[in-house]
């Protein structure tokens, strides 16, 4: 194209392709221009209370009132994100079990930016790394890898049977596939999308494996507390700790304190000593400063002044435990109502699995219809986010599965 002079026209961007839209946020978005008013969204891992909305916690609430009244400055915070926030996610995750002086800990935009941080890390220092991944594993991992250029493998998770672990095959893929050096990615509860977790005594064998190929344990933990606790969800990585000197964990608060939108998470290295430690912030925090520069300050500030005050980390606790609770309670609902709607329809492994989401044994075609005949939005893997379930509308949605799976 020319204009009115013969210059050539050059419009860049009209030579850009439209990219597919995001497989789970992408539903969202059609989920919200369906008109059905029974419709209901089981595919994006946010929790919902029983009427259907995503709260705001009364101990987040107090803290911003708090915050409002004190708050003195909008400045930014270090790259490093706030010292306060940095000391309290490491009282959290790790107690009293290491010393915190051999951690390095910087404040991030939700665990995705955690991960993403961990990942530019890893390129740029061990460049000849390759992540194993569990199959399957959320699928934004592979992405977040992928985009930092690490190649990423996967290692047998889910057994034949859809409802179980294959414990003995993720053993075999992470003893025999693996090289020294790589890194081992890890759900250290509530596995993404299958709801399935290894006991105690899984954990320690799968550390000793690790530990023995001189694999590094790379963990994510995106759901402390949606388990069984949160001292108990985070078993498995002090399991880890006892077989490893170094580890990396992602953490989100986005669940556990419903701060979704405010994007705040942690990276954490575990070296072996402090100098190591010093020499490992100083490098992720150049990768921050050219990247995102510093963190957003609010939901830092929101889950620091809540850790540092007893009566609010109580109240933080019991919100949580009801979170936790009414999941179970959504478990055994389910499961009993799609009892009831006939034989054969056993969903009673749901009971086992933990945090949000089950594999529900869905096929593709199945998803797609819970869609077209009754607005019913999941992921095409067939995972629910079983937070996302509703007391009121338990008959409605175990119908419709009944008759989907009836053809
Ligand atoms: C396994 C896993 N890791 C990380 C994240 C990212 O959490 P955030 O929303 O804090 O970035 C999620 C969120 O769904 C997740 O399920």
């Amino acid at each position: 194209m020319t204009d009115s002079s013969g210059t050539q026209i050059i419009h860049r961007f009209s030579l850009v392709s439209t990219a597919p839209p995001d497989p789970i946020l992408g539903l969202t978005e059609a989920f919200l221009a369906d008109q059905r008013p029974d419709k209901m969204n089981l595919s994006v891992g946010v929790y919902k209370d029983a009427s259907g909305q995503t709260p705001v916690l009364d101990c987040v609430k107090e803290a911003e009132r708090r915050l409002l009244e004190t708050e003195k400055s909008k400045g930014y915070l270090p790259i490093d994100g706030s010292p306060e926030y940095r000391q309290a996610v490491q009282r959290l995750i790790f107690g009293e079990q290491i010393d915190l002086g051999r951690i390095a800990t910087l404040q991030s935009p939700g665990g995705t930016g955690a991960l993403r941080i961990a990942a530019s890390f890893l390129a740029s220092q061990l460049p000849s790394m390759r992540i194993w991944a569990s199959n399957p594993t959320w699928a934004n991992h592979h992405a977040v890898f992928a985009s930092e250029g690490l190649p990423i493998e996967s290692y047998r998770y889910l057994g034949a049977d859809k409802t179980s672990l294959d414990f003995d095959g993720m053993i075999e893929d992470l003893s025999s596939n693996t090289k020294p050096g790589d890194a081992v990615l890890l759900h250290a509860c509530c596995h993404n999308p299958t709801g399935i977790d290894p006991t105690i005594e899984q954990w320690d064998s799968i550390a000793q494996v690790l530990a023995d190929k001189k694999l590094l344990p790379l963990i994510d933990f995106a759901y402390q507390g949606f388990g069984n606790g949160l001292r108990e969800d985070s078993q498995s990585i002090s399991a880890i700790l006892r077989h490893h000197d170094e580890a990396v964990i992602c953490n989100s608060f986005s669940k556990n304190f419903g701060l979704y939108g405010e994007r705040i998470g942690a990276l954490s290295f575990v070296t072996a000593d402090e100098n190591a430690a010093k020499a490992v912030q100083s490098q992720v925090k150049r990768l921050v400063r050219c990247n995102y520069s510093n963190p957003p300050r609010h939901g830092g500030a929101i889950v620091a002044t809540i850790l540092a005050d007893d009566q609010l980390t109580q109240q933080w606790h019991q919100e949580l435990g009801e979170m936790r609770d009414r999941i179970k309670r959504l478990r055994e609902q389910f499961v009993s109502t799609m009892q009831n709607t006939g034989p054969g329809h056993d969903f009673s492994f749901l009971l086992q699995q933990r945090g949000m989401f089950s594999f529900s044994g869905l096929n593709k075609m199945q998803v797609d219809q819970l869609k077209a005949d009754h607005g019913i939005y999941i992921v095409g893997s067939g995972r629910i986010n079983v937070a996302g379930m509703q007391e009121s509308k338990m008959d409605f949605f175990c119908d419709a599965i009944s008759q989907v799976i009836a053809g």
